[in-house]
């Protein structure tokens, strides 16, 4: 059983571990925010969710819109790993953070035929799972980004549920996005697909969306999971001024709703 990481023991990881400072200091700067103006300023969660709604679409329509195919199934051999791999990591009693919507993930890779990804968030890695299943027969490239916990024993399952034979064309950053990704940048300068999962607050959003849409290629793909969290997506889909798509699925933790950009081609 993984224990709870205490803050003096956090804040001395820190401390010996000055790459990461930039985040430490970004963390703590919108701690004092959210304690003076109110989170709830920044979020505004109800009137996020109340969009998300009025805006979903189902992923199938979603698919052909931006792909202009119909959707497809995951590989029986994925699901069935993936459930495998779910009912073995259940008893290590960690917890990390929820999988985004990997049936939408896929097809939109696939059918895209998107072949360099960027993503932030890993966690267990069923997103990365998915989108390496995804490049595989295209010798795809996937670039990711995941907070380093404190907890070295935590640490060691980011990421975990990828087997070895789809880590060949996997980088995984183990730094917050801050300066992971400028190294993910520093690698390849642009992407096809981006898939967003990691800090979920508005200033997080805010501070890296613009960062990955930059990074995209003409036609490339934006994902945004939980979006319903706060305003953060649609003001920057009216800032850039592309038409957002919003998806929406039912998981253990309530009402997910996932959002899509796609850039212009040229
Ligand atoms: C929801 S989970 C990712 C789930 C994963 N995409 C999947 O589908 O399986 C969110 C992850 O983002 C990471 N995270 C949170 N804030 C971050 C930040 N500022 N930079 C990088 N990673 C961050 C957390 O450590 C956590 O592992």
């Amino acid at each position: 059983m993984v224990k709870n990481f205490s803050f003096v023991k956090r804040l001395l990881w820190y401390l010996r571990n000055p790459n990461h400072w930039n985040h430490f200091f970004f963390a703590i700067k919108r701690r004092f925010r959210w304690l003076i103006v109110g989170r709830e300023k920044f979020d505004k969660s109800i009137e996020a969710e109340k969009w998300c709604k009025e805006m979903k679409i189902a992923d199938d329509e979603i698919i052909r819109n931006t792909t202009n195919s119909d959707s497809v199934a995951l590989p029986s051999d994925l699901v069935n790993y993936i459930e495998e791999k779910k009912k073995d990591l259940n008893s290590a009693d960690v917890v990390l953070g929820d999988e985004g919507n990997l049936h939408l993930m896929y097809n939109l890779i696939v059918l895209s035929k998107a072949n360099r990804i960027i993503e932030t968030g890993v966690a267990f890695g069923w997103s990365s799972l998915v989108i390496l299943s995804a490049i595989k027969n295209s010798n795809g490239r996937l670039v990711s980004t995941d907070k380093p916990v404190p907890d070295k024993e935590t640490n060691r399952y980011i990421g975990i549920a990828v087997p070895n034979d789809l880590r060949e064309n996997w980088v995984l950053y183990k730094e917050a996005d801050i300066s992971g990704l400028e190294k993910a940048f520093k690698l390849h300068p642009s992407y096809d697909l981006c898939h967003y999962d990691s800090d979920k607050s508005y200033e997080g959003r805010m501070r890296t969306y613009p960062k990955l849409w930059k990074s995209l290629k003409p036609g490339g793909i934006f994902i945004s999971d939980d979006i319903g969290d706060n305003m953060a997506f649609k003001e920057f889909a009216e800032d850039i001024g592309k038409k957002p798509y919003v998806s929406h699925s039912i998981t253990s933790a309530g009402d997910r709703y996932v959002g899509i950009l796609v850039k212009d081609s040229i």
